[in-house]
């Protein structure tokens, strides 16, 4: 990804108006992924287009899947049934997306007679997949890493249930290993200490398959046939949360966002916001595609410091740069704890985050499991902060720059598209929306 466009993100005066926001990406990539193996179509309404989705939409099609594009955010997949997929002759190309891969693997660990190769850009290729080769192996799995990380061999081969405890809270691993004991002989239980976000067992339930839930542990048994039919994906609450945190942040704003999934796996910055003392309501709460969803209201707020801890990590685990953000924009100190496996993301999360707010002039220090921030309740200076690559840090600086006195220039803006190829587009809309509101309350 090319680090060289620049995008300059100036300050705003207050941020007023109803916006929407791109299909959750986690869900996506699973409606694609679980429809091609699904017998019959699989029409999924609200898909988020995004790099990312687009790799997922290309492996399935590399492995003989047809996916039909009726609109930009309406697909159709032509399931080929559990045991259907057919190996491409080179290796399928996962790009940037962890997702994918891991959830992938889990699938393909399952086709008979059949040999996969999976590969991914630089980003990806540094990432660790020993955790979904370790359980995958256990299951029987026919899988090869050079290093733990990519390229993976997989080979198809029937597989063996068994129990397996998360070392890391990691719901693509958690994923990865359902899937694989769609294949098994048994009953397959993944044993997970600290809740991670569940939108593969929900999916999968709905699409017929045997799973018990319980508050420690899902299980899942050998399914005959998988069957979605219509998938609606509500908007992604991570890419609400740059605009949750930017409103928040911007003195006399007034924003909502409609139609966000608000899975509580997946909402709990939310949690950590209101103890910093933020005005943020959701209401319209209503299901959307099997999962709980609703409209969020967001009032401008002075914040104050607050620790963030291990248990609250995979809940938030992607909104963690601005949860550091807000904490730069708060009274006093703030402390995340427990998040090393922020390290193993796109980029090193710890670092990269640590750095953007430097580059910033907030004082903030990287620890070996978080970081610690010394916040200033004044507007960010503003300067150039850079994404190195990494679509949620492009957003950070996006988000400072609105939040700030003089503008942020945010170098690799362009990794946005991994998850939101329109965010940029969205915050001029909002930035002229405002304007607008502005005038008419004169
Ligand atoms: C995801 C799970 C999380 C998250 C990632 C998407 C998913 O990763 O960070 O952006 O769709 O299951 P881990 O499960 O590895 O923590």
């Amino acid at each position: 990804m090319s680090s060289e466009t620049r995008v300059h993100v100036e300050p705003v005066p207050r941020l007023l108006g109803h916006v929407a926001v791109p299909g959750d990406k986690s869900i996506s990539h699973r409606a694609v992924l679980i429809g091609a193996i699904c017998d019959g179509e699989t029409r999924i309404a609200g898909f988020g287009r995004s790099a990312d989705t687009e790799a997922t939409i290309a492996a399935v099609r590399a492995c003989g899947v047809t996916v039909s594009e009726q609109a930009h955010d309406e697909l159709r997949v032509a399931g080929v049934g559990l045991r259907g997929l057919t190996a491409p002759r080179g290796p399928i190309d996962c790009r940037n997306a962890g997702t994918l891969v891991r959830l992938f693997a889990g699938i393909l660990a399952g086709q008979p007679w059949q040999e996969f190769e999976l590969v991914g850009d630089a980003s990806l290729s540094a990432r660790p997949m020993g955790r979904i080769v370790d359980p995958l192996r256990e299951m029987g799995a026919g899988i090869e890493s050079a290093d733990g990380t990519l390229p993976l061999g997989v080979q198809g081969r029937s597989l063996h249930a068994v129990t397996y405890r998360l070392p890391v809270a990691s719901a693509q691993v958690k994923s990865a290993i359902l899937l694989a004991g769609l294949y098994a002989d048994g009953e397959t239980t993944v044993v997970e200490p600290v809740p991670t976000r569940d939108h593969t067992e929900r999916m999968l339930e709905t699409a017929g398959a045997p799973v018990t839930r319980r508050p420690e542990s899902v299980s899942i048994r050998p399914a005959e046939r998988l069957s979605l039919g219509e998938v609606e994906v509500p908007g992604d609450f991570s890419s609400a949360a740059p605009l949750i945190v930017a409103a928040t942040l911007v003195p006399g704003s007034e924003l909502h966002v409609h139609g966000v999934n608000l899975n509580p796996r997946r909402t709990g910055l939310l949690g950590i916001l209101e103890r910093m003392g933020a005005r943020v309501t959701t209401y319209n709460r209503r299901e959307i595609g099997a999962e709980p969803a609703g409209d969020i209201e967001v009032h401008a707020a002075p914040l104050v410091g607050t620790t963030v801890d291990g248990h609250e990590v995979p809940v938030a685990i992607d909104e963690l740069p601005l949860f550091a953000l807000a904490a730069a924009c708060a009274r006093g100190e703030s402390v995340l704890r427990g998040a090393e496996e922020l390290r193993a993301k796109e980029s090193d999360r710890i670092e990269t985050t640590v750095d953007a707010l430097r580059a910033l002039g907030v004082r903030a220090r990287a620890t070996a499991d978080g970081f610690r921030i010394t916040g200033v309740p004044a507007r960010l200076r503003g300067g150039h902060v850079s994404s190195r690559g990494d679509h949620r840090v492009a957003m950070l600086g996006a988000v400072a720059g609105l939040v700030s006195r003089e503008g942020v220039r945010v170098d690799g803006a362009d990794a946005v598209a991994v998850s939101f190829p329109g965010f940029f587009e969205l915050l001029t809309e909002l930035r002229r929306a405002s304007d607008v509101a502005e005038d008419d309350r004169r």
